[in-house]
């Protein structure tokens, strides 16, 4: 016989999948769903936990269940198994190829290949009125240098917002740069030098390439799970192995990565913080998407786990808010003045009006509410993408389900070029970033990964539908 509170989970997965209770809509109380049943208070326990072990439901502290997009079963790639080798990077090549192609695309090409949400999903209304108010009220912002550090009320509230997380960051160890890139630029140049080796996720983002080139230095793939991320393990190996010690740091995006969109389990986020500090080898946590989880509990960052300030911790509000107003910030730790000292090198400040017009914006609850719908609208938009591609990809497609951002890394089945998919899908005006931009070796040349930042328009699914049929025809 079926336990009466199985019976009510059944009964409620149901009503969830359907969409008869919609997701991120409040499910019963435990006391008002023991009423409605006329079940025992610890049976309404056992079925509202146990739609909490499928993933149909998320209990949010002090405000009770609420139901889940069901998530769609699908095969996934392995774990990678790149070689322990240090290579030289040649990526800006074909990166520049892609990229001049995009921009010389017919304007109504679908782009599903940069990273970005869809522009109607950010308050940007919010940041012109705060940019063009800054711009009458306070001039200098315009009129004078920023300085090097960048907005104390900024860095007050980035300061802040980890905390929220229980991760401490001093503010004077802050400092605002030009995007993400111009942080992971100063962190990457702080720690090594023209020869080194640097060990990345494989696959890894492409831009962490582009900078490894043109810095001169190494990259050594790590063996990386589509769901858990990097191999604590396997990076312990070929640390400890002859070639090992020219590994100089270890950069990496340990919560929903791009391209995969995996995150590390604690455990492994310690391990690796732990690991990295005993052999010496600089940390430096990419953080850019760690506020886009689709759970209520933002994934901790790695920072977290070091309490000595080894970890250099780089994010910007690019993928939650505003890339165009290249806003990222580094904290440095103990490497705070040799990238104090770069900064001032390379740009001497970044553009006040931006930093203080994002300060008013994230001051008050609107930045809150924003993500809210922000990460529903990426979850619910990854869930329709996967159907798409379900639905009219060649049979043997492996997709990565993320556990937060808008990517999809998505695997063809053996023997497909992702390279030539990518030109012929350019004629029919749909763009992708295909797999081998995402490696030193110009591996995954079955792979590509998708963005689903843009809503799932008629237009949009159309666009997974063709690059679907063209897949088929490789
Ligand atoms: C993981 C990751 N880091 C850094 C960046 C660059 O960020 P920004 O646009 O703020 O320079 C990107 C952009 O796609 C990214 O995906």
């Amino acid at each position: 016989m079926i336990p009466a509170y199985q019976r009510i989970a059944d009964d409620i997965a149901g009503l969830i999948h359907s969409g008869r209770i919609a997701a991120g809509s409040r499910l019963p109380s435990v006391r008002e769903l023991a009423a409605q049943r006329n079940v025992s208070i610890a049976t309404a326990v056992g079925a509202l936990r146990a739609l909490e072990f499928r993933e149909l439901v998320e209990a949010r502290p002090r405000s009770g269940y609420f139901a889940r997009l069901p998530r769609l079963t699908t095969p996934e790639p392995p774990i990678s198994r790149p070689p322990a080798r240090m290579r030289s990077v040649k990526v800006s090549d074909i990166i520049a190829q892609m990229f001049s192609a995009a921009s010389t695309r017919a304007p109504d090409a679908v782009p599903l290949g940069a990273a970005f949400p869809d522009p109607e999903l950010l308050p940007t209304q919010s940041l012109q009125r705060a940019t063009a108010r800054l711009a009458r009220t306070t001039p200098r912002l315009i009129s004078g240098y920023g300085t090097l550090e960048g907005s104390l009320r900024l860095r007050r509230w980035i300061v802040a917002r980890y905390l929220r997380s229980s991760t401490a960051i001093d503010v004077s160890e802050l400092l605002i740069t030009n995007g993400g890139m111009e942080a992971l630029q100063l962190a990457l140049h702080a720690v090594c030098a023209p020869g080194d080796a640097v060990a990345v996720e494989s696959p890894c983002y492409f831009g962490f390439l582009q900078l490894l080139e043109t810095l001169n230095l190494k990259a050594c793939e790590i063996p990386t799970h589509p769901r858990s991320g990097l191999s604590v393990e396997a990076l312990e190996r070929v640390l400890t192995s002859p070639t090992g010690r020219t590994i100089k740091a270890c950069l990496l995006c340990p919560t929903h990565s791009n391209p995969l969109g995996a995150t590390m389990p604690d455990a492994d986020k310690a391990a690796l913080v732990e690991l990295c500090r005993r052999r010496n080898v600089a940390l430096i946590e990419d953080d850019l998407y760690g506020e886009l989880q689709y759970t209520e509990r933002r994934p901790l960052p790695l920072r977290h786990f070091d309490p000595h300030g080894e970890v250099m911790l780089v994010s910007a509000f690019s993928k939650t808010l505003a890339p165009g107003a290249r806003v990222g910030f580094i904290a440095a730790g103990k490497h705070t003045e040799r990238v104090r000292a770069l900064k001032f090198a390379a740009s001497v400040s970044t553009a006040p009006l931006m930093q203080e017009a994002l300060a008013d914006v994230l001051d008050g609850s609107l930045y809150d509410r924003h993500l809210r719908r922000l990460r529903a609208a990426c979850e619910q938009q990854v869930q329709q993408a996967m159907r798409c591609i379900l639905e009219s990809f060649p049979d043997g497609t492996r997709i990565v389900q993320p556990s937060g951002g808008f990517l999809l890394w998505v695997q063809l089945p053996e023997g497909a070029d992702t390279l030539d998919l990518y030109r012929r899908a350019a004629t029919e005006g749909v763009e992708f970033a295909p797999g081998p931009l995402f490696s030193s070796r110009g591996a995954f040349g079955d792979s590509l990964r998708l963005n689903c930042g843009h809503r799932i328009t008629p237009r949009i699914e159309g666009a997974f539908r063709r690059l679907g049929k063209l897949a088929r025809t490789a």
